[in-house]
């Protein structure tokens, strides 16, 4: 096979490396990038290991006490690149309207010119020399078990070996997805640099990265360019950008589904396993929900974990819907975890972790805010600052950044599913979607039907976490917690989803039930009602009771909801009076919400499907006469 060498630039093409097309390709961005060095992963724990020391030897990665925390990293980034950049992300479909009014939307031949071939007023692109001085490492992916009809594979072209390094815990990375690829299968072809070239002499920096950041997609051929950023949701490719926005176009396109949803199996006491796949936005508690214990009171039930972020949802010849995990580790928060709130997640961090942003104790471990009711008395803090409580109380200083996070393998996970890389995936039988909403949104509300359940989700709100760059706490309408990363039309998506429930329902199959949750609803003190994490199996159960035909519960405005006695409260001090405060309906707030939605049906006006308005004005009638 040629190898081609280019000026001074060796491709070291490994003689396992049969697809031309991908050569070229890589030969391409090599000299657009003026990379000094190409290195194919194989993904072999050996170059993990050897990566991950070259990234201690470079000062990004700190090697924590092998004894409290065996063969695991802290990585601290720069301050200013913590979280994922939404007005920074671009999806750049050949027509406007098919991004839709809920994305940053670039004409293609603009954005082309802007990243990669340079502007008609003669400003070199973006990508034009961007990885100087940097290795260019090729990192083939597969999203989903190696093989599998759900899965697709993709190809990141990073100068970051930091992304390498995590890339091999959040997919399945390296040669055996070259040999799945064969000489000319397809793939997803993602380029990231962090936009740090270094001048011959130029000394590196601990976390390379540019002010000006681009998240770029191309629905149409499918590409992703990413510019500017190390952190994880700007950088890991195959994750927000390629298992999220770009799957959401092949699905659209091919007649599935690319959810922003964790997987979760459930197994009664009488061992009958239900699947359930649930939509949250960022940093609303998928990783806790995902690994729920239920509590004493309900240990006959067992839930086991299949993923915690997204799911790839494909309709099967038997008429229901199969779920996979496109992802193979966890990228998750860490503020907030601990023994009380996630056992089996601090279980998963015991070892193999790359941690980012938390802070370094005095002996080599690390610490985030919620992490023990008691802090150490001194730490490093995520940015190398001396950090004590007494330091904390007086500045307000965190030792964490808030959207720190962990990167590990989900086979640390004590809770994994035996399904969870099972090429056929899992049949669902409820969807949940939830939001953070401290008032009006009851605990739990079933839909009566596909289409209720559609507007449930794509009316959806939640207050902003911290993993998006931006204000914090504050309401916005997030449908079906994909509003950051929708690859298309919103509205378009809405009219999928109403299709395949259609499609389903005509070859007679059971759909899946839809529910909506608000695990975050707060009181008149301030405080949240529900106590959430393992007392949710308490909801579950009686959503798959629901599944199974059980009566149990209420119709109202909006669909059903259990009654107080319809719930378990074994081992629970949980009042009557508590209840109604986590599920009552206040007209008033109501009214106001449905204004909301109204407002978005406006944002959403092109293309929405008829039966979203019809459906609130349903609601709105029913509301009035109750
Ligand atoms: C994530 C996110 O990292 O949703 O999962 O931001
Ligand atoms: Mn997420």
């Amino acid at each position: 096979m040629n190898r081609p060498v280019m000026e001074g630039l060796r491709l070291n093409v490994p003689a396992y490396v049969k697809h031309q097309r991908l050569v070229a390709w890589v030969a391409e961005i090599a000299a657009l990038t003026e990379a000094k060095d190409v290195y194919w992963c194989d993904g072999s724990q050996e170059e993990y290991d050897r990566l991950c020391q070259q990234l201690v030897d470079a000062g990004t990665f700190k090697k924590l006490n092998p004894v409290k925390r065996p063969n695991s990293y802290l990585a601290c980034s720069d301050p200013s690149d913590v979280a994922r950049v939404e007005d920074r992300t671009f999806i750049c479909s050949q027509k406007k309207e098919d991004a839709g009014p809920t994305n940053n939307w670039m004409d293609p031949a603009q954005m082309r010119k802007l990243l990669q071939t340079g502007q008609d007023d003669g400003t070199p692109a973006l990508f034009k020399g961007a990885m100087k001085g940097r290795t260019l490492y090729v990192v083939p992916f597969s999203m989903g078990p190696i093989g599998s009809p759900i899965a697709h594979i993709g190809v990141e072209l990073s100068d970051s070996p930091y992304v390498a390094v995590n890339m091999r815990i959040m997919t399945r990375m390296g040669r055996a997805v070259l040999d799945v690829l064969g000489d000319d299968g397809a793939f997803v072809p993602c380029v990231h640099t962090v936009g740090a070239p270094l001048q011959p002499g130029q000394a590196d920096v601990k976390w390379p990265c540019n002010a000006t950041k681009y998240i770029v997609h191309y629905p149409e051929t499918r590409e992703i360019w990413s510019y500017g950023s190390g952190y994880g949701g700007n950088a890991l490719l195959g994750k927000k950008c390629f298992a999220l926005r770009i799957a959401s176009t092949m699905g659209r396109d091919q007649g599935w589904l690319a959810e922003h949803m964790l997987v979760l199996g459930v197994t009664s006491p009488e061992g009958k396993k239900y699947h359930v796949a649930a939509a949250f936005p960022s940093a609303c508690g998928k990783t806790n929900f995902a690994m729920l214990i239920p509590p004493k009171s309900l240990s006959g039930w067992k839930v086991t974990t299949i993923g915690d972020d997204i799911a790839w949802i494909k309709p099967h010849a038997d008429g229901r819907l199969y779920a996979i995990n496109p992802e193979a580790g966890y990228f998750g928060v860490a503020p907030g975890t601990n023994t009380l709130t996630n056992p089996n997640c601090m279980a998963s961090l015991d070892k193999d972790v790359i941690f980012t942003n938390v802070a370094l104790t005095d002996d080599g471990d690390v610490w985030w805010e919620g992490m023990s009711d008691t802090a150490p008395a001194h730490a490093i803090d995520w940015q190398g600052k001396d950090w004590t409580p007494e330091i904390a109380k007086a500045t307000g200083a965190k030792a964490a950044h808030p959207n720190a996070r962990f990167t590990v393998s989900a086979t640390n996970n004590p809770a994994l599913d035996a399904e969870w890389d099972n090429p056929a995936g899992v049949p669902i039988d409820a969807f949940i979607f939830g939001g953070r909403r401290s008032t009006t949104v009851p605990l739990v509300t079933e839909a009566r039907d596909w289409v209720e359940g559609v507007y449930m989700a794509a009316t959806m709100g939640s207050e902003t976490t911290a993993a998006a760059a931006g204000q914090q706490g504050v309401v916005r309408r997030d449908p079906f917690a994909m509003l950051p990363f929708m690859g298309y039309n919103m509205a378009d998506y809405f009219q999928h989803w109403l299709d395949l429930g259609k499609k389903l329902q005509a070859s007679g199959a059971k759909l899946p039930k839809i529910f909506c949750v608000n695990w975050f609803r707060k009181g008149a003190d301030g405080k949240f009602v529900w106590p959430g994490y393992g007392d949710n199996m308490r909801v579950l159960k009686w959503m798959l009771e629901r599944v199974e035909g059980q009566d149990s519960g209420e119709m109202h405005a909006f669909g059903v909801t259990p009654r107080y006695e319809d719930l378990s409260w074994e081992g629970l001090a949980f009042t009557r009076e508590q209840f109604l405060a986590a599920t009552h309906i206040d007209k008033a707030d109501w009214a106001a919400e449905l204004k909301l939605h109204d407002a978005l049906f406006e944002q959403l006006a092109y293309h929405l499907p008829a039966e979203l308005p019809a459906t609130k004005a349903k609601i709105a009638e029913r509301l009035a006469q109750e």
